[in-house]
């Protein structure tokens, strides 16, 4: 079955065509510097980029996979046609979710609408060309847990079947992605700030500076982070404060405190501001497999990406004798349509959010959609 997925959710424009798990194209326009110029997304800057962009990426994506949408001898048509209704943002949804319903009307084909982080969670089960599991998993094991970690979500999710989801745990207020960048910005490194401070992380020393580890003590598997992004802001003004023997004005812009540190100290602010992200992460996975028996823990989101991170998750995982995956390549952790067409294919199987060509009225943009409502 060949499917062709579309994801704008946020800022990157992908387009990618499977045949039921294999991944056979992947096409990403993407649009990170003019964001990076502010530092963070400008909704609609994505909106117009993705508008431009689309077209182009269907024709690229089709092209890698030698497929035509038109093929009256059967032999190269796709079948299904996939596409991010949310969550994400509102104006960056629309294009995508117009040009999914454009296709589908003109080549009569049913058009799939997937959650975005249901998304996250199924890319793990990618293959390649060759039916080879991409992250060393052929099918999940249930009852698992899901941890997905991105620029806007934690959630900790407790799955008895496919696609059946139940947040035991989310965040309160900044997601671990947000809060990444969000400190990214105060060292003065590009947006997204991910791989870079992974980069600058490792040359630093994690125990230079003692930060919070927050919400250790609580007993919930819920998570917050804007307290310690505002830990590392106020730690980092006290230590450039005493350093230089000066005073800060108030209205300092966050983006030029780095100008004060040098190189070996930004690393180990990254390093010490990592581990304690992490380690706070961490406590909760630890709380979730102890109240929850289960026998894998899949992790999905950008923030997987992350070297330091996979190993710490492995050593808990041996630890809990519980077996741990998440997306190997990395481009199946961030934003992509790859993952879009892996959980498209479950959708199809459940039939659940199948949409005939004449029935597409029914499908919306949900910027706030929750993964229960898949
Ligand atoms: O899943 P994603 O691409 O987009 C959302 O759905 O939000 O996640 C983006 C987040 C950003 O906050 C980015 O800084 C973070 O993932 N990220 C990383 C790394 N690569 C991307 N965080 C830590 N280490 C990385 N290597
Ligand atoms: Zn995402």
């Amino acid at each position: 079955m060949y499917i062709l997925s579309i994801d704008t959710s946020c800022d990157d424009t992908s387009v990618a065509i499977s045949n039921d798990l294999n991944i056979i194209a992947n096409v990403f326009w993407s649009k990170i510097k003019t964001h990076e110029k502010w530092g963070g997304v400008v909704p609609n800057e994505a909106k117009r980029q993705h508008e431009e962009f689309l077209p182009h990426a269907v024709d690229e994506c089709l092209k890698e996979a030698n497929r035509k949408l038109d093929d009256s001898f059967g032999l190269t048509k796709i079948d299904y046609f996939a596409v991010t209704y949310g969550p994400g943002l509102a104006v960056a949804l629309e294009p995508g979710i117009k040009i999914a319903k454009e296709l589908s009307r003109k080549y009569n084909k049913p058009l799939v609408a997937v959650n975005h982080m249901a998304g996250h969670i199924y890319a793990v089960l990618a293959r390649d060309e060759n039916n080879i599991p991409l992250s060393d998993l052929a099918e999940f094991e249930f009852p698992l847990l899901a941890l997905t970690i991105s620029g806007g979500h934690t959630d900790l999710i407790f799955m008895k079947d496919d696609l059946d989801f139940k947040v035991i745990g989310t965040k309160l207020d900044d997601a671990l992605g947000e809060c990444i960048d969000k400190v990214g910005r105060i060292l003065g490194l590009p947006f997204p700030a991910g791989k870079y401070l992974e980069e600058i992380a490792i040359k630093g020393n994690p125990k230079s500076y003692k930060l919070p580890r927050p919400m250790s003590g609580s007993q919930d598997l819920n998570f917050s982070y804007s307290g310690l992004k505002t830990s590392v802001l106020y730690m980092i003004r006290k230590y450039v404060e005493q350093k230089h023997g000066i005073k800060l004005d108030d209205k300092l812009k966050i983006t030029d405190l780095s100008s004060y540190l040098d190189e070996s100290e930004i690393q180990n602010f990254a390093s010490s501001f990592q581990i304690a992200a992490f380690e706070s992460l961490n406590i909760k996975i630890r709380l979730a497999l102890s109240k929850y028996k289960v026998k894998s823990l899949v992790v999905g989101g950008g923030v997987i990406a992350n070297q330091t991170l996979r190993l710490l998750i492995d050593n808990i995982c041996r630890e809990f004798k519980t077996n741990f995956y998440y997306p190997k390549p990395f481009y199946l952790c961030t934003d992509n349509a790859a993952m879009i067409a892996i959980a498209a294919f479950y959708y199809i199987k459940n039939n659940k959010n199948v949409y005939n060509y004449n029935e597409l009225d029914k499908i919306d943009r949900v910027p706030g959609l929750s993964i229960e409502k898949l």
